[in-house]
């Protein structure tokens, strides 16, 4: 049982006891309602939650665990990814399987789920990343929604690795438009990228902050509008991933104005860090390159903005660490070869609390930005996502007074830097249970590598 938090959903705020049986929540009952005294004498273990809020399990909607890219992989295992997630407050992740060209999505999926099966500390699900658009693959799509991979994302950017062109992309639009699936986009032109690339390189122009320069807000901006004209073609829906142009936010705000199925997500790298950090010196801005890029400042006001009106309506992270030392120095001298990716798993809870203490966004739009529209928008609600009967016990106690300063030295990321080292924020996780298991509390780990399941989704819930 957890007793005397204030329960706090999407929806709601009541100061409520909480009963588990087993793996899932058998009740709610607000704290006048006199239930508590009863269960607590009946509980065989009763968490203490007064003066905390205690809210559902984060759901990360977009990580990378060992993620090829590059020549390297991503430093973080489902091992250590997920429990560095359960650390901060998430008890769901959802990573992208990957198919290699010229071959199948099984085989894609097939490997996920051979690196995360029995090492996840947390419930994970996989997107499908599709590389290769083609009959045998359109086909294999249908077959996968069936076994609860219902998301495929695809690439206008990375020319000759994940690269889909728009006749592919309509194509694989068509087909999730026929079975219900939802079509994830990487929007940036990376065709136009790719020349601005070598013009830059040619002239000598090789540092990280480069990497800021060449991926244009307005080749962000294109290629969001031609991903939302492609899905409207389909008469498919869209979720665009890792806004972060004022200009892309613009085209998404206009196209949900006129009605259109789309969906943008944001992450905290956009929200708290910015371009300049690209210009650190002794090739530190590596530490920053990830796509879509850091942007100035001034784009911050209209994705806090688009939080609050909905044209955004999740933070995932896109987690995807690259050690600073060995991984992002493979770019030395050419910033085109720095791995793409920052970590962020364990920080993205705390992150969005300091935007709630700030003001720029209430209790409740914290927790459904970070669980509870990312359950629905992939399939996983009501069993994740939030606090009611018959929900999973994936519940965090949140500590909204504790202070905390970021830093590598103390986080459980497998990745040697944080990219907010030395961020002070107020609020921090104190007890994460997964499915009714404690596996983080008062600064203790006490899950274990295969408590995590894989979870079949189904279709997105706002289609329906
Ligand atoms: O830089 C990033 N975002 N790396 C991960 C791959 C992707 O495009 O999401
Ligand atoms: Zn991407
Ligand atoms: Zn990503």
């Amino acid at each position: 049982m957890i007793r005397g938090g204030l329960v706090i959903t999407a929806s709601d705020e009541m100061a409520a006891d909480i009963l588990v049986e087993g793996e899932q929540i058998a009740a709610v009952a607000g704290a006048r309602t006199g239930l508590g005294e009863r269960w607590a004498a009946e509980a065989d273990h009763v968490v203490d939650a007064g003066g905390h809020y205690v809210i559902p399990g984060g759901v990360d909607g977009h990580t990378h665990m060992e993620m090829p890219f590059g020549g390297t992989f991503a430093s973080d295992t489902f091992e250590t990814g997920t429990r560095a997630a359960a650390w901060g407050g998430t008890t769901t992740i959802i990573d992208f399987a990957i198919q290699t060209v010229g071959r199948s999505l099984r085989e894609g999926l097939d490997a996920w789920h051979a690196k995360a099966e029995g090492r996840c500390a947390v419930d994970y699900g996989f997107h499908m990343i599709l590389s290769d658009v083609g009959d045998q693959s359109l086909k294999e799509m249908d077959a996968l929604v069936g076994e609860g991979v219902t998301s495929f994302k695809m690439f206008m950017a990375y020319p000759g690795v994940f690269y889909s062109d728009d006749g592919r992309i309509l194509r694989a639009m068509q087909q999730a438009a026929g079975n219900g699936a939802l079509t994830m986009m990487h929007a940036e032109n990376g065709i136009a990228i790719d020349v601005l690339v070598q013009q830059a390189l040619e002239s000598g122009r090789t540092d990280p902050k480069y990497h800021g320069k060449v991926r244009h807000p307005l080749l962000e901006a294109e290629a969001t509008h031609r991903a939302i004209q492609l899905s409207r073609v389909a008469g498919a829906p869209l979720y665009v991933v890792h806004v972060s142009a004022a200009e892309a936010v613009a085209e998404l705000t206009q196209a949900r104005d006129a009605g259109l199925t789309v969906f943008g997500e944001t992450c905290p790298q956009y929200l708290f860090l910015t371009v300049d950090e690209l210009a650190r010196p002794e090739f530190e801005g590596a530490k920053y390159v990830c796509s879509t890029p850091l942007r100035p400042e001034e784009h911050q006001e209209s994705l806090w903005r688009a939080l609050r009106t909905n044209d955004l309506s999740v933070v995932s992270t896109d987690h995807c660490p690259f050690c600073f030392t060995s991984q992002k120095e493979l770019g030395l001298g050419d910033f085109s070869k720095i791995p793409n990716g920052m970590p962020g798993v364990e920080n993205r809870i705390d992150l969005l609390h300091q935007a709630v203490v700030e003001g720029r966004i209430g209790r409740r739009r914290w927790v459904e930005l970070a669980s509870t529209t990312p359950a629905r928008m992939f399939g996983l609600h009501p069993r994740k996502g939030t606090i009611a009967p018959g929900a999973d016990a994936d519940i965090v106690v949140y500590d909204p007074h504790a202070e905390q300063v970021l830093s590598a030295e103390t986080h459980h990321m497998n990745v040697d830097y944080n990219p907010y080292e030395g961020k002070r924020l107020t609020g921090k996780v104190r007890t994460v249970l997964s499915r009714g298991k404690v596996v983080v509390d008062s600064g203790e780990y006490l899950g274990r590598a295969g408590h995590g399941r894989f979870l079949e989704r189904s279709t997105c819930q706002y289609l329906i």
